[in-house]
Order: C-alpha cells, then structure tokens, then sequence
C-alpha cells in the first residue's frame, strides 16, 4: 500500500485481485482479514487498508437500513449494495450474502439467486448461513461455478429458532453437531466458513477438523481470520455493541462533533467564509 509525504494511504496501483484459491491457500500460513461494507466509499477506505475479503453483509438490513434484524432485506437491496461497494473494491474479495428466504425455498432459487451476486452485483462470491439443510444448495451453486462461503453458529436469519442473539455450540452435542456440519460444509464445496458467537474452543475444534480457513465473528482467536461489521469496528453503530466487537474509533462521535461545529458555523454567519465563495467576474 503506497503512502504520500503526509502520510496519507493512496491507491494501490494494480495490486492483483485477492483470489478464492489464495484465501484457502493461507489457511495455516497467515491470518485472513475480512470487513463488512456497503457502499462505495467505504469500500474504497476498507479495500485501501488491505483487507483480503469484503462482505456485503445482510447486517446491512441493522446498520444501513435500520431494521430490528436482517430478516427484512431483500435481494434487490443486497444487489444495490453490492453493486456500489464492486466497484468500489479493486484488490478485496468481495462476497455478497445472500439474504433470508432467497436460498432456503430450493436449490434452483438458490442457485439463480447466488448467480445474480455475480452477474448483476459483480461479486466473486456468495455467502450463506447453515449446516446440513443447506447442502445441497451449496454443492449445486458450486457446480454452478460459484465459490461459497459458509456461516455457522449464531445464524441471525434462524433468529426466530435461535430465540435470540446467543452464543451456540455451548454443550457437548451441539459442539458435535458444529463440527459435523462444518465438515459437511467442506465438503460440499465451501471455499471458507465463518464461524459466529461459538466457544473459542469449539471453534479451534472446528479450524482443526476441516481443511478450509475458518473466519470467526466472536470465536476466539484460534479461527484462520476475522471478520467484524466494520460499523462496529469504527464506532458508527450504537444501538448495541457486542462482546466481541472492538472499537477502533469512536466515528458516530466524530461525526457528531463535525456537523454540531457546521450548525454553529453557519448559524454564527462564519461560514461559508471568503474562501468557499465565488467572487462575480471584474468589469
Ligand atoms: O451480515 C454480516 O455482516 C455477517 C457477518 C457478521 C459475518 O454475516
């Protein structure tokens, strides 16, 4: 990544495109990162800090489009979101997930749907939650030529079965049953698989069980990456914040602060001053 003299991260100049082979080939070698974006820009900022992979997540439908969960959002939505942060990333993976109700009804609806990421969004991948009542969608979009990647544990489409936002894979049998699917999932084709709100431990049980990298969202530290919503991550959401969020920055704040100092500007009659104003031509 190239920096100017006042230290400022510029565009990187043709770096070659992170690839699905490359993303398995680091499992054992190097950590994975993964961000969520949904818009250009973000995606511009995200891509430029090297980043390997950018999800389009469904969280979108909470930090973008403020609905209580991510059941709501649909596949237009997610298309239109996918779209703008495609072209804003030039070197990241990007992955479109697929939302609730777009998989789940058959395995041709899931296969024209994880095509239309692709073909209309222009990403390289999809994304979709489950275990075994997914297989065979992800072994026929893969034959279709799509690379997935996995998402077990706290599955927030299943929110009505979960019964909430809660760690999964607490007790013996459903770690088992965690590490079963996660195997299966390999096996049908997962290129990755994110591992969300497990037991560290059950989710270095599963990075050892199955030869793809893991990528954990509150799963300890022994997954092969991480992934957080990278409104979290900057501090821009604030109707909860999860264990395992980190905040780097506290931007909801900033921003806050920025447009308070405009009001009061504008208000005062100090801006726009001299220097934002266009003079009429001399005669
Ligand atoms: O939608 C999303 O942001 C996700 C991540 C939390 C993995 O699925």
């Amino acid at each position: 990544m190239a920096t100017n003299k006042a230290g400022q991260t510029q565009p990187a100049k043709a770096e070659p495109r992170v690839t699905v082979p490359g993303i398995m080939a680091a499992k054992g070698t190097r950590k994975l990162t993964m961000l969520t974006a949904y818009d250009y820009c973000t995606a511009v900022w995200v891509d430029r800090a090297g980043v390997d992979m950018i999800l389009v997540g469904d969280s979108l439908a909470m930090v973008m489009l403020g609905h209580e969960d991510t059941l709501s959002v649909t596949m237009e939505e997610m298309l239109h979101h996918t779209r703008a942060v495609a072209r804003g990333a030039q070197r990241a993976l990007v992955i479109g997930d697929m939302p609730f109700m777009s998989y789940q009804v058959s395995v041709a609806q899931a296969v024209e749907n994880a095509g239309r990421f692709l073909k209309e969004g222009r990403a390289q991948a999809i994304k979709l939650e489950g275990g075994a009542a997914v297989l065979k969608q992800v072994e026929a979009i893969v034959g279709a030529g799509i690379p997935v990647q996995g998402h077990l544990g706290l599955t927030p489409q299943s929110i009505a079965m979960l019964g909430g936002f809660k760690v999964q894979g607490k007790d013996e049998e459903a770690a088992r049953k965690l590490v079963d699917d996660a195997v299966a999932l390999a096996q049908a084709g997962c290129f990755s698989l994110v591992l969300e709100a497990v037991p560290a431990a059950v989710a270095q049980r599963i990075t050892e069980a199955v030869p793809i990298p893991t990528i954990g969202i509150g799963a300890g530290a022994a997954c092969d990456g991480q992934v957080l919503v990278v409104h979290d991550l900057v501090g821009l959401f604030d109707r909860f914040v999860p264990r395992f969020v980190k905040q780097y920055d506290h931007l909801g704040q900033r921003l806050l602060d920025a447009v308070r100092r405009y009001r009061e500007e504008v208000e005062a009659g100090v801006f726009p001053g001299p220097e934002h104003t266009f003079g009429t031509p001399r005669g």
